[in-house]
């Protein structure tokens, strides 16, 4: 039987359907953000306007109704809170007059697994880039089977710094891909550089690139804050791939649609002899189905979430989450 997910941790309300890891719909809908950013109620707002509609869609598109859904599977965070609220009331009304059993899915765990099962990764060293959090990780199964986390960001998530840059450069959201188009043929300035180990911090970097806007060619600045994050992010890779010996290193998380970041990581694999993997850009980006995906993953595994254990968390570490496969 299919799995529905729903995904609402922030901008993005997406509703998927995937059944035995295919995915049959991925509908989605987004808060269009303005200069300041996110606004968690108005988002929230919308994606209740939403859900209903969009739950419907992914269930015409996948050709099925409620009665063939075998499983909800909603993001328990992290994320913002008024919108991850709206995608566990959605799932537990539906379940509510279904009686299907409703799955708490983590959202970085949801990202990795969608690429892992994709491109059948039994054991990768992950790269996770999105705009809440950056981290390098890799399954271990003591005391219990997770994502250890090898390496992080120490101040805010990369994807974070990108569109902050891209705030005061004054660039269109989406911010991400506005920022990769204008860094295209831009020359190298020199930007501070922090890699801690296997951690990172972007807040100096971002507040470096921002003060040379006006002073210096934007395409200049954006060209070289991308080289140097993504370096920095290369690099704790890399050390990282030593350390745990990987035969494989996977991408994913929302700024993995970023080309220039994609060939960096394709460079190191190449240059290791082991291979890298990204996701196409519609499953890196937020979408239901990454969150029906490790639903179905934990049904078959036969894990069963009472509602005490259910709820929404904004801080959701991905280093707390079992996963049983
Ligand atoms: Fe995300």
């Amino acid at each position: 039987m299919a799995v529905l997910g729903i995904e609402s941790s922030a901008h993005t309300l997406g509703v998927g359907v995937v059944e035995g890891g295919r995915v049959l719909s991925n509908e989605k809908s987004m808060y269009h953000m303005g200069p300041g950013g996110i606004i968690p109620a108005k988002a929230a707002d919308l994606h209740a306007d939403n859900v209903g509609p969009l739950v419907s869609a992914a269930l015409k598109r996948a050709h099925i109704s409620v009665r063939d859904i075998s499983a909800i599977g909603y993001t328990k965070g992290p994320g913002l809170g008024p919108c991850l609220r709206v995608g566990q009331l959605a799932a537990e009304t539906i379940a509510a007059h279904s009686g299907i059993p409703i799955i708490p899915v983590n959202h970085a765990v949801a990202h990795i697994e969608v690429t892992r099962s994709m491109f059948g990764a039994r054991d990768p060293l992950v790269l996770y880039v999105s705009g809440g959090n950056s981290q390098i990780l890799a399954i271990t199964d003591s005391p219990f089977r997770h994502y250890h986390v090898y390496g992080e960001t120490l101040d805010i998530g990369v994807g974070n710094m990108l569109d902050n840059f891209a705030r005061a450069a004054d660039l269109d959201p989406a911010w991400g891909s506005s920022v990769e188009r204008l860094a295209r043929g831009g020359r190298y300035i020199q930007m501070p550089y922090t890699v801690k180990g296997m951690d990172f911090t972007f807040t100096g970097l971002m507040t470096n690139a921002s003060r040379l806007l006006g002073g210096r060619p934007s395409r200049d600045v954006a060209y070289s804050l991308q080289e140097t994050c993504f370096s920095m992010l290369c690099e704790a890779t890399e050390r990282a791939l030593f350390l745990t010996r990987k035969s494989e290193i996977l991408l994913s998380g929302g700024v993995a649609q970023n080309s220039r970041l994609r060939a960096m990581l394709e460079s190191i694999a190449q240059s290791h002899g082991i291979r890298a993997h990204a996701a196409p850009n519609s499953l890196n980006a937020d979408n239901g189905a990454m969150i029906a995906v490790v639903a179905e993953k934990y049904q078959e595994k036969g894990f069963r979430f009472p509602s005490k254990a259910r709820g929404i968390d904004q801080r959701y570490r991905i280093d707390t989450v079992e996963i049983g496969w």
